[in-house]
């Protein structure tokens, strides 16, 4: 079965809950028609419960951007997934390069949040990437390696179905500088490769890798044709209406 495109936009920590309704309620009369492919926004938590409601009934999910490995407990300052579940959101991503690098989510961390997402019926957007200094130093695949088995420890073939990778290399977040179609397809083939050695060859086959690193209308295209890219997770150009509106419908 053909693997489905799954465009998220990660919104960061931008945009008020007022912004966000007004986004969402344009974004929505823009993509009305799309059919053929998994739309996500990503707005700070606080927004998440008012961007639901504006969404409702329309073919636009909505996903957050953390949540913790428990339901309940004296967190200060965290969120759960059984919170963001009542407020109907679908898609929690984990692991993000800007979590990783400020706020201490590690592997083990991950897994727990993925863990968690999981039994609460959530579904998870898990993001690996190497720095220019590993990618420099040839470790690459040895660093995704060892993301991928950190974040899927434990993890059953079952939960594959609710779990999309997005591969995201961190010199290519926020600076303009994307991962050529070929390079990111070859990290892309590598994951899928991964995949098939702790699962089966058929997870691997229905597994969605996304892209993410400074990806824009005009190279969305391109990218989408590499035969193992499935999507696009997009930050800066998914807070204009009409880029985001532009790479979902590539
Ligand atoms: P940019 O699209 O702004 O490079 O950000 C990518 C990203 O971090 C998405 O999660």
């Amino acid at each position: 079965m053909a693997r489905t495109p799954i465009i998220a936009g990660n919104w960061k920590m931008y945009k008020t809950p007022k912004e966000s309704v007004e986004f969402v309620r344009q974004l929505r009369d823009q993509l009305r028609d799309v059919k053929d492919r998994e739309i996500v926004v990503c707005p700070t938590a606080l927004s998440a419960a008012a961007v639901v409601e504006t969404l409702r009934f329309s073919n636009i999910q909505v996903g957050c951007q953390d949540a913790h490995w428990e339901n309940e407990g004296a967190y200060t300052g965290n969120i759960s997934p059984a919170m963001f579940k009542e407020a109907g959101v679908r898609y929690i991503i984990l692991g993000h390069s800007e979590r990783r690098q400020l706020d201490n989510d590690t592997d083990t961390r991950i897994n727990a949040k993925l863990k968690n997402v999981l039994r609460n019926s959530l579904k998870a957007i898990v993001c690996v990437g190497e720095t220019v200094l590993e990618r420099e130093a040839g470790k690459t695949e040895k660093v995704i390696e060892a993301q991928v088995k950190g974040c899927f420890e434990g993890i059953g073939l079952g939960d594959l179905a609710d779990i999309v990778i997005a591969y995201e290399p961190v010199w290519a977040i926020g600076t303009g500088k994307t991962a050529t179609p070929e390079q990111a397809n070859e990290v892309h083939t590598f994951i899928r490769g991964l995949v098939a050695k702790g699962y089966n060859s058929e997870a691997a086959t229905n597994m969605r890798i996304q892209y993410g690193g400074s990806v824009k209308p005009e190279n969305i295209k391109q990218l989408m044709a590499q035969p193992d890219i499935d999507g696009a997770l997009v930050g800066g150009a998914s807070l204009k209406v009409d880029s985001f509106g532009a790479i979902v419908q590539f």
